[in-house]
């Protein structure tokens, strides 16, 4: 097994310190939701990302009481959807107390909100982006699908010339980028598994991960990621799967 390092940060655009890899909840609900949040904590992931229709708000909030863990030390994303009837504050404060916490790292929705120490939006393309911008509002994440054979090279490049820290959502493509000819290749030259190759491209690409898992031994593998490192020639390798 590879050693970890320890997780580097995004700084977003105010205060707050968002790990590069993150663990992704969106498929876990129940006891899958609070044993693998809890897991993941112990395996050293510190940034778990949630959103309000996942329904697991109660479970990561259980996983994170009883991980002891000090709060602070956890980075917690969760999401605002706009269908919701009630209003933003009231979300808010709803999200809290399902997650058992008096702030969340990173809201993202389309307007800021109090008690959310950064805003941030997802699936937003240049021309939204833009327009939320001219308009006033600072952006400090946006969390895109982003995979080997998704490339949104040109989206990140407008987000970073705007201070935007892009986060890839499904950064292993749910699992189907894994079996790539090229990632397998790299992955094996490293004596890795293909997850540990498209990661640390994600990473050394300058974007946050937050890869999902079930089973304990590709949460652990995920994170390890950290400690594989890519020539540039192999990273432009993976960089070009997604534009044919
Ligand atoms: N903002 C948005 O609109 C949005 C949309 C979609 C997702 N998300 C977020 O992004 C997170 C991740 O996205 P995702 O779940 O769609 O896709 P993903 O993380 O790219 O892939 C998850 C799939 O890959 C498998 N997997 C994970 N690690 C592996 C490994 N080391 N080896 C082999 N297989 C592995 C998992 O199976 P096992 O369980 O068997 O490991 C699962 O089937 C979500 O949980 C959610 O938090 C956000």
């Amino acid at each position: 097994m590879l050693k970890q390092k320890e997780i580097p940060f995004f700084k977003l655009n105010n205060r707050s310190a968002m790990p590069i890899i993150g663990f992704g909840t969106g498929s876990l609900k129940g006891e899958d939701a609070f044993s693998s949040v809890k897991f993941a904590l112990e395996a050293g992931y510190r940034h778990i990302d949630t959103a309000d229709i996942y329904e697991n708000h109660r479970e990561i909030g259980r996983a994170i009481k009883e991980s002891l863990l000090s709060r602070r030390d956890i980075f917690i994303t969760t999401k605002y959807h706009d269908s919701l009837s009630e209003n933003v504050k009231d979300s808010l404060d709803r999200f809290l107390r399902e997650l058992r916490t008096t702030y969340i790292d990173l809201l993202l929705l389309h307007r800021p909100a109090e008690n959310s120490n950064s805003i941030g939006v997802s699936n937003f393309s240049i021309e939204q982006l833009n327009e939320a911008l001219h308009l006033g509002f600072e952006i400090s994440n946006n969390q895109i699908e982003f995979h080997p054979s998704l490339n949104e090279r040109e989206l990140q490049n407008f987000c970073s010339a705007n201070r935007v820290v892009v986060t890839a959502y499904s950064p292993l493509g749910q699992g189907k980028d894994l079996s790539i000819k090229a990632v397998e290749e790299i992955a094996e030259k490293h004596d890795v598994e293909p997850s540990n190759a498209i990661l640390a491209w994600h990473i050394q690409r300058n974007r946050a991960a937050i890869p999902s898992s079930k089973n304990k031994d590709h949460i652990k593998e995920n994170l390890e990621s950290l400690s594989v490192e890519l020539s540039e020639d192999e990273l432009e390798k993976i960089d070009k799967i997604g534009e044919y």
